[in-house]
């Protein structure tokens, strides 16, 4: 099966798709309906997903999150009936290369050749494709910079083949990091100035800087609330269920809610160190202009109060919690504030649903 498409097809097209962020913890839906300024959000919905059934981006339980998907396009009745969803994990490589070629086309059929260089897998085993981030202007060298996508073929089937089996067909496979930066082009527009968009699910972390709509670094980091969960357990002694519930609920036993802070403190600073060495990684990498002066949080784990100051303190940049519905309407029967109740978890979903396929 030809991978649907990758993020350099996307954003010439113009009827949207359905938005399915296929996660550890959850499956989230958006739908909207209508493009740009008028794009308003018509279906939106999430569903837990069972323990270990998807896990290192791989769906491992395949009967039981089609159940899952199959409930939550029940409960929320979605009209589209052509689907977007990303992958990540180790199966799915990103990275930004600079190529010989100033063509579209010339890039195209030369891909595997580049693609060899870089992949550690059997080039058989892929599904590559690429996304322009910046041309050469000069006129005696030819060069494009691309970020080269390569993703193991039987994840992508996995995913295609689950979008199959509920009765939907799948427009596009994306890339986590790259939704992420949709997302956050659909809600800013053209904004100029570079920033961090970081997305902390439940077992592992998306990072995009972008600038003027383009990916600069997108990278994945092996961090996540499931972890926080167990940091939780191991200082208290909860099993997993009520330590999830303290961890978003909170508690009033004081003696507890101490001795989770604590905990939830010590892990989420280590989590703030290690995206400062990604940023700094990527400092060294890229121009002065490029240097991202904010950095905003979504994924389910970005609703953790104080993990916003805790970043700002470890990376030393402002930190804002991303609403990927800021500028967006909703339809009549959709709660405005269920919305922003659940935003930041949705921002994946939503850069999925504005996604858009020429039909
Ligand atoms: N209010 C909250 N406070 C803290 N953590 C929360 C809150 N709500 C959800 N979470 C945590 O967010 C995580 C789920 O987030 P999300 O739905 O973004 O993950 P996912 O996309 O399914 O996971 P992944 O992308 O890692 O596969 C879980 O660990 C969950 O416990
Ligand atoms: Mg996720």
């Amino acid at each position: 099966m030809k991978l649907p498409s990758l993020p350099k097809k996307m954003g010439r097209r113009h009827r949207p798709t359905l938005g399915l962020d296929i996660g550890s913890h959850a499956i989230k839906l958006v739908e909207f309906t209508g493009t740009g300024a008028d794009r308003t959000i018509r279906r939106i919905g999430r569903a837990l997903i069972p323990d270990k059934a998807i896990m290192d981006g791989s769906i491992k339980e395949p009967e039981k999150v089609a159940a899952v998907l199959k409930a939550l396009l029940n409960n929320c009745q979605p009209r589209l009936r052509h689907a977007s969803t990303s992958i990540a994990g180790y199966s799915v490589i990103v990275k930004k290369i600079t190529v010989p070629y100033g063509d579209e086309q010339e890039i195209e059929d030369n891909l595997i050749f580049e693609a060899e260089k870089y992949v550690p897998f059997e080039i058989e085993e892929v599904y590559v494709d690429f996304h322009i981030v910046e041309r050469s202007n000069s006129e005696e060298e030819r060069s494009t910079q691309i970020f080269l996508v390569a993703a193991k073929r039987e994840i992508v089937d996995e995913y295609a083949t689950l979008i199959h089996e509920v009765g939907l067909t799948p427009a596009v496979i994306d890339v986590d990091a790259f939704a992420l930066g949709n997302a956050f082009e659909g809600a800013f527009g053209g904004i100029s100035e570079p920033v961090a968009l970081v997305d902390i699910g439940a077992q592992k972390t998306n990072l995009n800087v972008v600038s003027n709509g383009t990916s600069l670094f997108a990278r994945d980091m092996a961090f996540g609330g499931y972890q926080l969960t167990e940091t939780i357990q191991e200082a208290t002694g909860l099993n997993f269920i009520e330590a999830e519930r303290v961890k978003i609920a909170g508690t009033r036993d004081k003696a507890l809610y101490k001795d989770v802070e604590a905990a939830c403190n010590q892990l989420c600073t280590l989590w703030a160190e290690e995206l400062k060495k990604a940023l700094d990684f990527c400092r060294h990498n890229s121009q002065p202009d490029e240097q991202p002066t904010h950095i905003f949080l979504s994924g389910g784990a970005a609703l953790l109060g104080g993990l916003d100051r805790l970043f700002s303190e470890g990376t030393g940049l402002p930190v804002k919690i991303f609403d990927p519905f800021r500028s967006l309407k909703t339809d009549k029967d959709i709660d405005p504030e269920y919305c922003k109740s659940i935003a930041p978890q949705m921002a994946l979903a939503a850069g999925l649903a504005m996604r858009t396929i020429d039909r």
